[in-house]
């Protein structure tokens, strides 16, 4: 049964310390077909200074309870009360420590929520954070309480010979009738958050890792049988990870043993539990006929990401969930580096701006909006979002900016030298760079608290040798509250001479500091200015978007061009050459249909880009690929006409496609094929980016399926193969190549549900106007199932985020399609309904019309009475 909401709110300001202590947790599991018995023994007592006489209050969600003692009594009736949400026990003793056993019946085979204990195609695992723990025995349930687990696990030998739980393992050893038990342990004082459990019948793929100081780590990843060989790169990633921690942070793994378990049903990505890491088996499992050059990085990036969190997330955990950035913004951003130094720094910051972009910016300026650390939340679950995430990394980065490489790795090594064992906060952390490099953070810090984007204006003067630069900043009024102080923003730049190299000016005047190549801008207004050139200089401003803030640059749209042609920063050039694309088609969407979206030189721009020999390929591939429709939904801001968004930028496809037809003929033929020696490494994955980019301009020249088709037939792997299948599919809906590539790909994938989601949101993303009845057909297709979160998210995720054209149709037939299939989610599983639900965060920014139809179909879904907390919270903050 899941939660409906109760309406209360969670404040940051209402934080008080706990007031009892667990320091040991020894948990006992009976696992059987049908139930599961858990046994709880705590270790115990009062937190000092705390009232003698006050209960014991455990947290519970949809609990049994079946016993409970205290030091080895039962516990008198009188002295308890029971709900499935809460135990509170009276009459605790007043001091000194205590043993408290509670004993619970779980059943797992029901657990729709996938939060807790549940199954798994038969696979019993645990997903905990943030709040699951609550969900198998009565506890304290909130990250600030730290114990040391023991646990035991018993099962059937035959349906679950693995039986996996945090820390290293202790003894083992067949039991009567068939069963068998393991016992864990783990040393490390963790909160029950990172709890785990994992039992079942599995396959495994394992390897040796030395750390620096010479110990052993054997590293294990499980998978659903016969899976194992595909999580070969993942155990690359994985050793990778552990190098990079110990030489770029000086970390090193502190359990014998690291084990990943690769889970079909999961309501995320992966979770990062002490020394057994869960992860949906799409973050795992790869193989060259099955994912795309996409999952080999998202896979990397994702075993990184848990991988890192052992240091910062588990060893410093937070105080409280309102710091949940603590751990999530350093963990994306060690994620980030790591991905950037193991790829092209370049092409790895291009698409973590545009992600942020694409999803935290619009959350950032729309009725989700909330601060990096929020101050309240209805559902901690509805707080994993880009903002806590993305922009999390982002002040980061900044940090790492102001302070320079070594202020910043100063500032870590106290981190984690004083905090280890803690449960911190964001004043932790700060006070440690802070003290670490004589820095005063405090205007740094508003950088958690002000919610909203702020937008940087910059002007350029130039007379007589002397260049002045204007900058400005501002936010619009953030969540209710707030008071909007200027923020420091490091700006970081580069003068760029005629001959596109970088000038080495140095400023003569002005009242913002400049350190290096970045200014820093901490007054609402300042100036910085050059004397003594011998050229006006192109500017090159907020170079690797050094600050995550609105550009808003007066330049010379001859200078930008210059710019897109020349800056010699990677990341310069591409800004300037999409953002002028971006305006044009922005421009373009709002005129209406007819009017040319590109300039001439503008299209020779983007044509010329890929025949750049000097930029690696998988950059090419990004500068030629034009704004999304919804990224221009984003630049028109309000009014938004999707229809138009769409015909704009096909009309822009076809400029490019018809200008560089023969370029990117030529380029295309010179690239290396690929040999059937498929490597996934970043040159290679690169090569075909560009490769398939241009076979998209290439099949808009022709104007026939017949390329498409070719390189569906030829494809040896899955990038090609899904590259060909949705220019197919997208650019050539109504032919036979398009049906019988759809249906090829059907047959020969039906079996592997990782490829079957693609074929499902391959089909919902199709803009045109027959893909509603398509989705509603998918819906009730066999292999579709709302109980698995992948195959949900597929096709209403798909649609919803994937399909701008047909989800926000005028007559609102997309959004009502949307709403229901939410409503129908919810029952099952809240998380995943809430998340899906956000498709629906920017429907104000849409022309009259359809903000209409959005507003009457999540009213309807609003005014159901049997909502979950998750789904109620985002449907309520989205209307209002
Ligand atoms: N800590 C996990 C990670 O970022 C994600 C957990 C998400 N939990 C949730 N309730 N949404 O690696
Ligand atoms: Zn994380």
């Amino acid at each position: 049964m899941q939660r409906t909401d109760d309406g209360q709110v969670i404040r940051l300001s209402d934080y008080r310390p706990p007031a009892f202590r667990i320091r040991h947790v020894d948990m006992r599991f009976s696992l059987n077909d049908g139930h599961t018995d858990v046994e709880t023994v705590m270790e115990m007592e009062r937190a000092p200074d705390t009232d003698a006489a006050e209960p014991l209050v455990l947290d519970g969600d949809a609990l049994t309870l079946i016993a409970l003692d205290c030091n080895g009594v039962a516990i008198g009736a009188e002295r308890f009360e029971a709900t499935p949400d809460r135990l509170t026990i009276r009459d605790l003793p007043p001091s000194g420590p205590f043993t408290l056993r509670i004993a619970t019946r779980l059943t797992p085979e029901t657990n729709t929520e996938l939060m807790g204990l549940y199954r798994s195609n038969g696979v019993w695992c645990t997903q905990c954070e943030a709040e699951g723990f609550r969900r198998i025995t009565y506890f304290l349930d909130r990250p600030d309480v730290l114990a040391t687990y023991r646990v035991r696990i018993e099962a059937d030998r035959e349906a679950a010979p693995i039986l996996l739980s945090n820390g290293n393992p202790g003894e083992h050893g067949d039991l009567d009738g068939g069963r068998h038990y393991a016992v864990w342990d783990d040393p490390h004082p963790k909160p029950s958050y990172l709890f785990a459990l994992v039992a079942g019948r599995l396959d495994v793929l394992t390897d040796t890792f030395e750390t620096q100081s010479g110990r052993d780590v054997d590293l294990a990843i499980y998978t659903e049988p016969g899976l194992a060989d595909r999580a070969a790169y993942a155990m690359d990633a994985l050793k990778r990870s552990m190098v990079w921690d110990e030489r770029r942070f000086g970390r090193e793994y502190d359990l014998d043993v690291f084990n990943i378990v690769a889970i079909s049903d999961f309501n995320m990505g992966a979770m990062e539990n002490k020394g057994l890491n869960v992860f949906n088996h799409k973050y795992v499992l790869l193989a060259p006929d099955t994912a795309t050059d996409g999952d080999y990085a998202g896979v990397e990036t994702v075993i990184a990401h848990e991988y890192f969190h052992n240091w910062t997330g588990n060893r410093i955990t937070c105080r409280d969930w309102f710091q949940l950035c603590l751990k999530e913004g350093l963990t994306v951003y060690r994620d980030q580096e790591f991905s950037a130094d193991e790829r092209s720094r370049t092409v790895k910051r291009i698409g973590s701006v545009h992600g942020l972009k694409a999803q935290q910016f619009p959350e950032d300026q729309g009725p989700l909006q909330h601060p990096v650390r929020p101050r309240q939340y209805r559902e901690i679950n509805n707080f994993y979002t880009a903002t806590v995430y993305e922009k999390g990394s982002e002040l980061v980065r900044m940090l790492a900016t102001i302070l320079g490489e070594a202020g910043f790795r100063a500032g870590m090594d106290l981190y984690f030298a004083r905090h280890d064992g803690d449960a911190a906060t964001i004043e932790d952390f700060l006070t440690c760079f802070a003290e670490a490099t004589g820095t005063d953070l405090s205007q740094f810090a508003l950088w958690y608290d002000q919610a909203g984007t702020p937008e940087l204006y910059v002007t350029e003067h130039f007379e007589a040798g002397r260049l002045t630069l204007s900058l400005r900043q501002s936010l619009a009024r953030g969540a209710a509250g707030t008071g909007i102080e200027p923020m420091h923003i490091p700006v970081r730049f580069g003068l760029v001479g005629p001959d596109g190299t970088d000038l080495a000016a140095e400023p003569t005047a002005g009242t913002a500091e400049v350190e290096g190549d970045v200014i820093h801008l901490v007054t609402a207004e300042a100036e910085v200015v050059f004397s003594e050139l011998a050229e006006r200089p192109r500017v090159s401003i907020l170079r690797d978007f050094s600050a995550p803030v609105t550009l808003r640059h007066e330049q010379a749209y001859e200078d930008r061009l210059v710019l897109a042609r020349l800056d010699p920063n990677g990341f310069g050039r591409w800004r300037a050459l999409t953002d002028l694309v971006g305006e044009a088609l922005r421009a373009a969407s709002m005129a209406g249909a007819g009017r040319p979206a590109l300039d001439p030189r503008l299209i020779e721009a983007v044509v010329a880009c890929a025949a750049e020999e000097r930029l690696e390929p998988a950059l090419r591939a990004l500068m030629i690929a034009l704004p999304g429709e919804a990224e221009i939904a984003r630049l028109v801001g309000s009014n938004v006409d999707p229809e138009a968004i769409h015909q704009a930028r096909e009309g822009a496809i076809g400029a490019v496609a018809t200008a560089g037809a023969e370029t990117f003929r030529r380029v295309r033929d010179g690239l290396e094929r690929s040999s059937g020696n498929f490597s996934p490494d970043a040159a290679s994955a690169g090569r075909r980016a560009l490769s398939n980019a241009l076979l998209m301009y290439l099949s808009a020249a022709d104007g026939t399926p017949a390329l498409a088709a070719e390189a569906f037939r030829a494809a040896d792997n899955m990038t090609d193969r899904m590259a060909a299948a949705t220019i197919l599919a997208h650019r050539f809906a109504e032919t036979p190549e398009a049906s019988e590539a759809l249906d090829r790909f059907y047959a020969d994938y039906a079996h592997d549900p990782l490829v079957l989601d693609k074929w499902f949101t391959l089909r919902a993303t199709v803009p045109s106007d027959a893909t509603l009845d398509t989705v509603r057909d998918l819906a009730a297709h066999p292999k579709f199932s709302m109980a698995n979160p992948n195959r949900a998210r597929a096709l209403i995720g798909g649609f919803a985020t994937g399909n701008p054209r047909v989800f926000h149709q005028k007559d609102g037939a997309g959004y009502r399609w949307t709403a229901e299939r939410l409503g129908e989610l919810d029952r099952l599983n809240p998380q995943t309904a809430a998340r899906l639900a956000t498709a629906f965060r920017s429907w104000r920014s849409f022309e009259p019309v359809r903000q209409e139809q959005a507003r009457a179909a999540l009213s309807a879904l609003a005014s159901r009475p049997e909502l979950s907390r998750d789904l109620r919270d985002i449907l309520d903050r989205t209307l209002s």
